[in-house]
């Protein structure tokens, strides 16, 4: 899945799966483009998803589906801002820093009520288990933030399968959270200055291939029933399973990622989009 807005992203899988995803996924990108700038529907899809063939970054329509975009949550500016070292986060690398992200999203969802909030990752090396992204709010990681998924199974809590497979897409019943997730949501922003979110996915993808996997392996990042979504500017890396997952949402835009995995790794696709419009 050799994405123009993904550079240097490895995406050959062991396991092909269909481009279906990719090209609804396309469609949606050139419709939301072409619904802007009133372009002719000839214009070329190549350049509708190359920023990096001469489009700026954040000026032009190209980087829009809405004005939404080009307002606070591009630019990931937000009335309340907080470092997750306020919540009592440790950039040691071994620390679990679950309760603190936890407690730095409800905690800005409370404060940022109205104008929205913005949680800051500095530089270190953050380890922690999933949590949840909550609305007109932006993750920012700064260079040289790592934010490592954690390796204790349990600290990606299982949630119920999506109604449209309705069982886990590996194992049948529930199936692990994604690190990242967030559900019914409303103007959600993932950004940075190219800060990593590495899933230290081998555990899983261990488990997956000693066939002593139970549920079906959680995302990196994972969207539900949420409109307004933008995912830019990081580095994803090591995913347990497929990297972005944006499922039953409106108006997303993908753009500026690195997407790395060994090629070896299962089923850690980049970004694959589903029912979404
Ligand atoms: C995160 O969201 C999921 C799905 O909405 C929910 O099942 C889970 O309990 C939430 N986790 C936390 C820590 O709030
Ligand atoms: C999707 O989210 C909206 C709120 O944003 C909610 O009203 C609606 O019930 C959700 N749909 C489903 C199927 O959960
Ligand atoms: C995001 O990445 C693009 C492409 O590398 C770059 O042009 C832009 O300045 C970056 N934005 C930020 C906020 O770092
Ligand atoms: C972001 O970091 C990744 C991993 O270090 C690197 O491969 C990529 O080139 C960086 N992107 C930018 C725009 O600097
Ligand atoms: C399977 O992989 C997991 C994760 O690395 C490991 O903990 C477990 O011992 C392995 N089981 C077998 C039977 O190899
Ligand atoms: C899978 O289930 C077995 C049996 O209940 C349990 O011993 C093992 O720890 C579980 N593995 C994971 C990764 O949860």
């Amino acid at each position: 899945m050799a994405h123009a807005t993904v550079q240097g992203a490895p995406m050959t899988r062991p396991c092909p799966r269909p481009s279906a995803p990719l090209i609804v996924f396309l469609v949606l990108l050139a419709s939301c483009y072409l619904a802007l700038t009133r372009l002719p529907a000839a214009a070329p899809l190549a350049t509708l998803i190359a920023p990096s063939a001469g489009h700026g970054s954040g000026h032009g329509a190209v980087d829009s589906c809405a004005g939404f975009y080009r307002g606070a949550g591009a630019a990931g500016r937000r009335a309340v801002t907080a470092s997750v070292e306020e919540f009592g986060a440790v950039g040691d690398g071994v620390t679990s820093n679950t309760a603190a992200f936890r407690r730095a999203v409800a905690a800005l969802e409370e404060r940022g009520a109205g104008g929205g909030a913005r949680l800051e990752v500095p530089a270190g090396r953050w380890l922690t288990g999933s949590f949840n992204l909550t609305s007109r709010f932006t993750l920012f990681l700064h260079h040289g933030a790592v934010i490592l998924g954690s390796q204790d199974p349990e600290e990606w809590p299982l949630i119920a399968p999506l109604p449209s497979y309705g069982r886990g897409r590996e194992r049948l019943g529930p199936r692990h959270i994604s690190l990242i997730h967030g559900q019914d949501l409303n103007d959600v922003v993932i950004t940075g200055s190219n800060g990593t979110i590495d899933g230290q996915g081998r555990m899983w993808w261990e488990l997956w291939w000693n066939r002593t996997l139970n549920h079906t392996r959680g995302h990196l990042i994972e969207l539900m029933n949420s409109t307004n979504v933008l995912i830019s500017n990081v580095t994803l890396r090591n995913s347990p399973f497929w990297t972005v997952h944006p499922v039953y949402c409106r108006n997303v835009v993908i753009k500026d990622l690195t997407i790395l995995a060994p090629l070896n790794a299962p089923n850690t696709d980049g970004i694959d989009p589903g029912l979404c419009t």
